[in-house]
C-alpha cells in the first residue's frame, strides 16, 4: 500500500507493507545483542515523525552508502510495533534524487505565517525607546537576519522544532509577557526592555542550529551556545548605537544570559530584573506547553491511559 502522509500509517497497517516517501531526520547505528548491526532511522514529513529500523543493516550496507541525514527517502517497510508505538521495519530505501518541495517533509507552524510576521511587528511598534527600536532593527527587522530569524525552528527536539518555530515562541512569549505586563502595570520603559529581551533571547539559535532542513548543531553552537552569542551579538549591536543608556544595556543583556533562569539550566547568570524574570518564565511555559502537546498528539494512538515519559518534564501525561 502506498501512504502519501505519515499520518495516514496508523494501527489498521499493523504488520502491512507499505511505501512512503519521506524526510530522514535522524540516522543511528547500533549493535543489536547478536552482535549484528542495525539502523535506526526517524523519518518524518509534514504530518507526522516515525521511528524505523533497518534490521540487515551490514549485509544492505551497500544500500545506505549514498543515503545520509537529510536527505528524501522512498521506502518499502513493514509497519510494526515496539513499545505500544508504531514503528516500521524498512526492507528497501531509495534515495530521491528530484527537486523536492521541502515544506511537504518538514513541520511547519500551524499558525498563519503572514498573520506571524503582522504580530511581530505589533509588538515592535508597542517599543517607545528609539535606541531599543534600533537594537530590534539592527539584529531582526534588518536584511541579514530577518528572514532566517523568521524561518528557523526554535528548537533541534522537544519544543517548537519546526519551520517557524522559533517565530511561533518568540510570539508565543511576547503575548504571556504582554498578559502579565497589562495586570502588573509594567512602566513603558520596563515594557520595552521586556519586548526586546523576548524577541533576543534565543536569537542566536540562528547560529546555534543549521538551516533547515539540515539538522543539529553547528560547530559555533556545540562550542558557544545561543545563550551566550546572543548576548554577544546584542552588545556589540548595542555598543554602536549612540547613547544607549548603560542600565537599559544591563537589563537587556542580563534577561538575555538569565532567560534560561538557573543555573542548571545553563544560565549563567539569574534573572535580576521583573521584565527578565517575566521573559524566562513565559519562555518555559511557552516551551513546557508545546512539548506536551506535542508529545500528547503523538501518543494519542496508545491504548493505555498514559502516554510514555516525556523526559524534558519526567513525567507521562493522561492521553483519555
Ligand atoms: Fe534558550
Ligand atoms: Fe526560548
Amino acid at each position: 500500500m502506498k501512504v502519501d502522509q505519515l499520518a495516514e500509517v496508523t494501527k489498521e497497517q499493523l504488520n502491512k507493507d507499505i511505501e512512503a516517501r519521506a524526510f530522514l531526520s535522524e540516522i543511528k547505528i547500533a549493535t543489536a545483542k547478536n552482535g549484528k548491526k542495525y539502523a535506526n532511522f526517524v523519518l518524518q514529513d509534514s504530518t507526522k515523525s516515525l521511528e524505523a529500523r533497518v534490521w540487515d543493516y551490514e549485509d544492505n550496507e551497500t544500500m545506505f552508502n549514498n543515503i545520509k541525514k537529510g536527505n528524501i527517502i522512498d521506502i518499502k517497510a513493514t509497519v510494526t510495533e515496539y513499545q505500544d508505538k508504531l514503528q516500521l521495519t524498512i526492507k528497501e530505501v531509495f534515495l530521491v534524487e528530484e527537486e523536492i518541495d521541502l515544506s511537504k517533509y518538514i513541520p511547519t507552524s500551524s499558525w498563519n505565517y503572514d498573520k506571524m510576521q503582522g504580530n511581530l511587528m505589533e509588538f515592535y511598534d508597542k517599543v517607545q525607546s528609539p535606541h531599543i527600536k534600533k537594537l530590534l532593527d539592527e539584529l531582526i527587522f534588518s536584511e541579514d537576519y530577518y528572514k532566517v530569524f523568521c524561518e528557523y525552528p526554535a528548537a533541534k527536539t522537544v519544543h517548537h522544532n519546526f519551520y517557524h518555530g522559533l517565530l511561533q515562541h518568540v510570539l508565543e512569549i511576547l503575548y504571556y509577557c504582554n498578559t502579565v505586563a497589562k495586570m502588573k502595570r509594567l512602566s513603558q520603559i520596563q515594557i520595552d526592555r521586556m519586548i526586546a529581551i523576548a524577541m533576543l533571547h534565543d536569537w542566536a539559535k540562528i547560529i546555534e542550529y543549521k538551516k533547515l532542513p539540515e539538522l543539529g548543531i553547528t560547530t559555533t553552537g556545540s562550542m558557544l551556545g545561543h545563550i551566550f552569542l546572543g548576548a554577544h551579538h546584542a552588545m556589540s549591536v548595542i555598543e554602536k548605537i549612540e547613547n544607549f543608556p548603560e542600565n537599559d544595556m544591563l537589563i537587556i543583556i542580563n534577561g538575555i544570559l538569565g532567560h534560561h533562569g538557573t543555573y542548571e539550566w545553563g544560565s549563567p547568570v539569574l534573572p535580576k530584573t521583573v521584565e527578565a524574570q517575566i521573559v524566562h518564565e513565559a519562555d518555559k511555559m511557552s516551551g513546557d506547553v508545546e512539548s506536551i502537546m506535542s508529545h500528547i498528539e503523538q501518543n494519542k494512538d496508545r491504548e493505555e491511559e498514559f502516554s510514555g515519559k516525556l523526559w524534558n518534564m519526567g513525567t507521562d501525561y493522561y492521553l483519555k
